[in-house]
């Protein structure tokens, strides 16, 4: 095996696997935690990224490296980012928009896409203005 001698790939190759399995089904507090062993044991950069409502994403990884969404959220928790006359909620998230970006970016190289309430299919809380909430990291080949 080409990483025999290197005792830091076989574990992130382990956590890298735990966090592809573990995305659908965690929580937010979990999925943090993840994101922080990730980062911690694989010194993985995780990107932190906000899309206001009706801006366009470009996600980008270096050549042979593949987007992996650590956390996806649109809607609106936080009453200073984007900030717009109409907010009427920051407790707003949509169940819609994470299974749509993840088909969009995870596995690829790049994706880009405009964060409407149409492309990801629904307005999670009417009157607010909403933003798009990824992170993210670039696999390469012998990280998945
Ligand atoms: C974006 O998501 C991260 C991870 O869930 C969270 O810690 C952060 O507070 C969010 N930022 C905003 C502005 O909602």
């Amino acid at each position: 095996m080409l990483w025999t001698g290197d005792p830091g790939v076989g574990q992130m190759l382990t956590t890298a696997m735990f966090i592809l399995i573990s995305l659908n089904s965690v929580s937010d507090t979990a999925q943090n935690t993840l994101d922080a062993q990730l980062e911690a044991r694989c010194k993985f950069k995780v990107h932190d990224i906000i899309t206001c409502e009706n801006e366009r994403l470009n996600l980008q990884c270096p050549d042979d490296h593949s987007l992996l969404l650590t956390s996806i959220a649109f809607g609106r928790t936080d009453l200073y980012q984007c900030p717009h006359p109409s907010i009427k909620s920051t407790d707003c998230s949509s169940d819609t928009a994470p299974g749509i970006v993840r088909g969009e970016c995870d596995g690829k190289n790049a994706c880009s896409f405009e964060a409407t309430t149409r492309f990801l299919n629904g307005d999670p809380c009417g009157g607010t203005f909403k933003y798009l909430n990824v992170s993210y990291t670039c696999l390469g080949q012998f990280q998945l």
